[in-house]
């Protein structure tokens, strides 16, 4: 290793972490917390949870009055019941809530007859050693725990959704490589004689998803995914969704998953995501290491131009250190290994989903808007099609969002704002 490199590095990575901490002791900041943050325009939720951690609750219980409202109110028909009938015409909820000091999870999905979703997240997280709780079972859990139900998670509006979906001959669905395409089913697979133009498409060859806007759309895909810091400046996050309109019975999307739809550590900060739950689950962020602002750094640092095709990493110890370049300047992020692998560094940190890696971006002092970013353009490198969308919270207050394949928004409740002010992010 080149000694003579290491102060450089240690300088330039001293000096992010030096931006952070100006930002702690700033006068600013004390201003910045409680905070609450959600995707969408759902102001009255964020009402809620506003009222609840002004007047003192933690950041957990803020959050649950915060999404409770949502789910009360049916938010654009995709959060409670009442909304995203699947294809048999039922509503079932997904919901997570996630403590940022303990890191306690609570979560149920594809819950059926029990409409407080968040609620059980939090019984879940409260009185078992689980973090998921699944189907009937979570009802059945959700119900001897007091939770209202075994109640009717239909509205005339879903039914006729559904209806009028059935008489569309089932279309658009989720399904693929199946017969039949264009009804209802029963479906069955498609025998592999037939597969000729779909299993191994050139689609495929060429690594490139489906289209599938026809399916998400922001009526048929919202979560509401909402972090808050508390007058402590703990951090909590939870989302409650009924999942995608006209889903396989079954399906579960990103929302009851801890590290995808939401993520929360009180020493960093928070995000919360909302979109194509089926995509989005699917990132890790190590996933694709096709970072062309990386630069592999062996034995020595190279200082020299960046070549997009060049890689440069470099480990001391338990630290790995990547360059990328900013505002023409070499900017160092540290990373601290916690999974090695052989083809280093490709595969490192396998264990961290999507949402995490944007609160790790974040913990080593990379600020909400780029760590957000950055987390939606390595979606966005697979699947050009995909539509979603994060919103990332540091744990001085400081927002942003990022979204590809639609306009997204996200609503913010601060000491500094008098109301729930809306930010619009474009994609
Ligand atoms: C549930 O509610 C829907 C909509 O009101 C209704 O059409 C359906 O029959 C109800 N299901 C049951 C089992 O009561």
């Amino acid at each position: 290793m080149a000694n003579r490199i290491l102060p450089f590095i240690t300088l330039v990575f001293f000096s992010t972490l030096f931006s952070m901490v100006i930002g702690d002791d700033g006068v600013a900041i004390s201003k910045q917390y409680p905070l609450v943050v959600s995707t969408w325009p759902f102001k009255e939720a964020v009402r809620a949870a506003w009222r609840a951690v002004d007047g003192g609750h933690s950041a957990v219980d803020a959050v649950v009055e915060g999404c409770s409202a949502c789910e009360e109110l049916r938010c654009d028909g995709t959060v409670g019941p009442g909304g995203s009938p699947d294809e048999n015409g039922e509503t079932t909820i997904d919901a997570l809530i996630m403590n940022g000091v303990t890191m306690e999870v609570g979560a149920v999905a594809a819950m059926r007859f029990v409409k407080d979703g968040i609620r059980a997240a939090k019984l879940v997280m409260q009185h078992t050693k689980h973090t998921l709780l699944v189907g009937e079972k979570a009802s059945a859990f959700s119900i001897s725990m007091g939770l209202p139900g075994p109640s009717n998670l239909s509205s005339s509006d879903s039914i006729m959704k559904w209806s009028k979906w059935k008489e569309n001959n089932c279309q658009p669905n989720f399904w693929k490589d199946v017969v039949p395409l264009d009804s209802c089913g029963p479906y069955h697979a498609k025998a592999s004689m037939d597969v000729k133009d779909g299993g191994c498409s050139t689609r495929n060859l060429m690594g490139v998803a489906e289209p599938r806007s026809s399916l998400v759309g922001p009526h048929n895909h919202d979560t509401i995914s909402m972090a808050v810091i508390d007058k402590m400046g703990h951090v909590a996050v939870g989302t409650s969704t009924n999942g995608a309109t006209y889903k396989i019975p079954g399906r579960v999307g990103d929302g009851p998953i801890a590290g995808s739809s939401a993520y929360a550590d009180t020493d960093v900060g928070a995000c919360g995501a909302t979109g194509d739950g089926d995509i989005m689950m699917r990132f890790l962020p190590w996933y694709c290491n096709e970072y062309q602002s990386f630069y592999f750094l062996n034995d020595e640092v190279i200082l020299g131009k960046p070549s997009a095709d060049r890689k440069y990493a470099q480990l001391t110890g338990n630290f790995a250190w990547f360059g990328s370049i900013r505002n023409n300047k070499l900017v160092w992020v540290v990373y601290e290994l916690i999974l090695k692998f052989e083809t280093f560094p490709a595969n490192m940190r396998l264990v961290f989903l999507i949402h995490y890696q944007v609160v790790e971006s974040m913990r080593l002092g990379m600020e909400p808007r780029l760590a957000a970013k950055d987390a939606i353009s390595r979606i966005a490198r697979k699947f050009p099609d995909f539509v979603g969308a994060v919103v990332a919270v540091n744990k001085n207050g400081v927002h942003a969002g990022a979204c590809h394949g639609w306009t997204f928004e996200y609503s913010v409740r601060s000491p500094v704002t008098v109301d729930v002010e809306v930010f619009t992010v474009l994609p």
